[in-house]
């Protein structure tokens, strides 16, 4: 795998890696993005998807997404919106508060984002599109990036003209959920219509996305799209360790050692007190409930164990019961592999 060995930059900005943490709403906070990026591998990360307008009317939920600090970089901050100057502003604004990147948001599916002309309605559009993505490229200094999915539906498969139009008036890169809007989060990710993308394009990185959560998933990707770096997002969750695993991947041609209990562990306690120390113990105790699965999947804790972190309502108790955890040790063995089950929008399309 010689070639993503080579650096990789994403316009001036260098690129640690080429394996890429995508935003995923609700979860992708700092507390998360730092957790993983100390275990190692990570390339780029991406905020959760911030609403244009409310970064103008300085929501204060605007500020917790957008919060950064100088370990978390390079960062790309995440906005959405379809009007041209409150994008603009937008954009300034992010970079102002720390984006190495700031990356547009035309792939969201839901139907909340959509009805606004925001998210995939822009890839409907590719006049206003294009206007949008190269006004926001001359409102800041560094780099614009698009993500998209790869079109509204299948006779729509809009992707690989849009890509070439945002290279064309200075997108940095795009990042392709190989999905259409029509698709939501079922069925195969179409591989040949992430290819049709990096072919579209004269020289700027294509990201290929979607569906990714094991070495080989990922080295099917660069193989069958030729695509430059690759985005994760679910198999994140429920395997943290997976950009280091790439990363000795790409340099000795395997994983290396699996994570050992203690790490595992310990991974989840710095991303439960990362939460506490930046949105107090309420927050953190509700927003675990979220993420316990993931962890206790890799360590196996005993069911009353268990019980007791998904109630957790307190610092203290979560602290006793991770001594207990360690104590104990796995109750079963620690499965090599498993699914996220992470909440997608679902039923009727329209009705997200
Ligand atoms: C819960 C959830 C939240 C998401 N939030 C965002 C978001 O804020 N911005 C975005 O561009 N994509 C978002 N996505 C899409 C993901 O970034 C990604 O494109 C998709 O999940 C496919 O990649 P994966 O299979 O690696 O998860 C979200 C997906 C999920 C499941």
């Amino acid at each position: 795998m010689k070639s993503l060995r080579e650096p990789l930059s994403i316009g001036r900005v260098a690129i640690p890696s080429r394996f890429f943490l995508a935003p995923l709403a609700g979860y992708t906070s700092l507390a998360m993005r730092l957790t993983i990026r100390e275990r190692g591998g990570l390339g780029l990360a991406t905020t959760d998807l911030i609403n244009a307008r409310a970064i103008l009317e300085k929501r204060p939920r605007t500020f917790e997404l957008a919060e950064t600090c100088d370990e978390d970089r390079p960062l790309a901050i995440q906005i959405y919106g379809h009007v041209i100057d409150e994008m603009c502003r937008a954009a300034r604004w992010v970079v102002e508060h720390g984006a190495t990147i700031v990356d547009i948001n035309m792939g969201c599916p839901v139907n909340k984002v959509v009805k606004t002309g925001g998210g995939s309605a822009l890839m409907c559009q590719a006049d206003s599109a294009t206007r949008l993505v190269e006004a926001v490229v001359n409102a800041v200094e560094v780099p614009v990036t698009v993500k998209m999915r790869l079109g509204w539906d299948d006779a729509n498969l809009s992707a690989p003209a849009l890509a070439r139009s945002f290279e064309k008036v200075g997108a940095a890169a795009v990042i392709i959920h190989g999905r259409t809007r029509e698709q939501g989060f079922k069925g195969d990710v179409n591989r040949d219509g992430i290819k049709a993308v990096v072919d579209a394009v004269h020289s700027i990185p294509v990201v290929g996305n979607g569906d990714i959560r094991t070495l080989h998933d990922a080295e099917t990707m660069f193989r069958e799209t030729g695509c430059a770096a690759i985005s994760i997002g679910r198999g994140a969750l429920s395997n943290p360790f997976l950009f280091r695993q790439l990363a000795h991947w790409v340099e000795h041609g395997h994983p290396g050692p699996e994570p050992t209990f203690d790490e595992r562990v310990d991974t989840m306690v710095t991303h439960f007190h990362r939460l506490h120390e930046r949105r107090g113990e309420r927050h953190a105790c509700f927003q675990f409930r979220k993420i316990l699965k993931w962890y206790s999947h890799a360590i196996r804790p005993k069911k009353e164990l268990y019980h007791q972190l998904i109630n957790l309502d307190s610092i203290q108790i979560f602290d006793e019961t991770v001594e207990a955890i360690r104590e104990a040790g796995p109750s079963s063995p620690i499965p090599g592999h498993f699914e996220p089950k992470v909440p997608v929008p679902s039923g009727p399309i329209d009705k997200w």
